[in-house]
């Protein structure tokens, strides 16, 4: 292989074969093209772009780079949620026992906080004794004794996005869709899925900033997923205020409970009931999506996804009884009368982990104690002094944060609508 062509081939708006992108690939992940010719081909795809075919065969290439995970025939079917990530987004802990409950399996590879969101795995072992680091034995042995496992990647997972993230961490090279395309769906559909529903999130909170970027990504990741046999679906969902109402890790974990209980916020009730009744039909489990709806909200009001996720926990190590400390609470107050018209969530995030509740540099021990509630939301009426939202913090940290806050959440004189809370649906 001649690397040097290939990345000037891919320069000049050429496209690559299949057997060209895997050679990179492989030469990649083996040490023999060095990071310096990988970080020019990253370059010269975040400018040009790929095509369809191209992507998938990026996308198969990495998948391919490790282990994939093989399930007997005859079980239920393998599903999964992935989200691309927004402030408050812990759908993935009510829905993953739900659709246990639902005669489907979901294997949940998971990961840390990205940027200024959160990470399910940090949110999770808020939970004393959860763990996050099941080998693959492990990891399939509670898939099927429970139904659903959430865990972090292991070393043999798909190396070469591992490898190839960390180049384009610091090239400059993140933001490109065939690139986020093949690093989300090489990670997803090596865990041997029948069904995969994607959260594609767009707006102040979210890593795509435009509906248009989304729509984009959205349907780069559909089109991958179809391509590779494996049957996807899309939602474009609202990320321009957090969704529910909290947002940190330890008060995720008791909202999602008290979700689990019925006490859902209707947001993010609406949002998980959305994309559980899209794999419930792709995996052929319903026929209609109403119906799917219907078997979800009865898994809640039986009790049974509550059940399930206990069992999960503590199948993972963990104790859902045990105490989950929550830093104290104190509230901010709007400086005047108003309404809502609009939130920098991303600046809440950031908010979090300058609280400790996310990393600022890897290595980064965190307070799972700390978080925010949000007590409105885009379109309310405020009055000036009265709470927008509570800090769960240690009060030498408040003040800082406190002005982060209030510059972070907009009051204004006219009362304007909420964004659209599920924008559409790509399948
Ligand atoms: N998340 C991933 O896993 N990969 C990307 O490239 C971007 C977000």
């Amino acid at each position: 292989m001649n690397v040097v062509h290939l990345i000037s081939k891919k320069r000049d708006g050429g496209e690559l074969t299949a057997d060209e992108i895997g050679a990179l690939i492989t030469g990649y992940v083996r040490g023999d093209v060095p990071d310096y010719q990988m970080s020019a081909w990253a370059m010269a795809v975040f400018i040009r772009g790929m095509t369809v075919a191209e992507t998938a065969a990026l996308t198969e290439h990495m998948l391919h780079s490790g282990m994939t995970f093989e399930w007997p025939e005859g079980e239920s079917p393998k599903v999964d949620k992935h989200s691309t990530g927004g402030i408050g987004d812990k759908v993935s802990l009510l829905l993953a026992p739900l659709l246990a409950c639902c005669d489907l399996q979901v294997p949940m590879i998971s990961g840390r906080g990205l940027g200024a969101t959160g990470g399910t795995l940090d949110k999770l072992e808020s939970i004393p004794g959860f763990r996050t680091n099941l080998n693959t034995a492990e990891f399939q042995d509670v898939c099927r004794r429970v139904g659903c496992v959430i865990s972090g990647a292991t070393a043999d997972l798909v190396p070469a996005d591992r490898k190839l993230y960390a180049l384009r961490d610091v090239t400059g090279t993140v933001p490109s869709i065939p690139l986020i395309t093949a690093s989300i769906m090489s990670k997803k559909l090596a865990e041997g899925l029948d069904a995969l529903v994607l959260d594609v999130k767009w707006g102040s909170g979210a890593f795509m900033k435009t509906l248009n970027e989304a729509r984009a990504l959205a349907k780069s990741m559909v089109d991958t997923g179809k391509r590779m046999g494996v049957p996807t679906a899309a939602l474009l969902t609202d990320m321009n205020q957090p969704l529910g109402r909290m947002a940190g890790n330890a008060v995720e974990v008791n909202e999602s409970v008290e979700s689990l209980q019925g006490n859902g916020p209707a947001d993010m009730m609406e949002v998980t009931l959305e994309l559980g009744a899209e794999l419930l039909v792709l995996a052929n489990r319903e026929k209609t999506a109403a119906a799917a709806r219907h078997r979800l909200e009865k898994a809640i009001s039986s009790g049974a996804g509550l059940e399930k996720f206990r069992e999960m926990v503590a199948a993972q190590s963990g104790d859902l009884d045990a105490p989950r400390p929550v830093a104290p609470a104190h509230d901010v107050g709007s400086p005047w009368d108003g309404y809502v018209t609009s939130i920098d969530t991303e600046r809440l995030g950031y908010a979090i982990i300058h609280l400790g509740g996310g990393r600022k540099q890897l290595n980064d021990k965190l307070d799972l104690s700390v978080g925010l509630e949000m007590l409105v939301r885009v379109g309310d009426a405020v009055e000036k002094g009265k709470p927008l939202v509570r800090v769960f913090a240690k009060p030498d940290a408040l003040n800082e944060v406190k002005r982060d806050l209030l510059a972070a959440i907009t009051i204004g004189d006219n009362r304007v609508e909420a964004p659209a809370l599920i924008v559409e649906r790509i399948a």
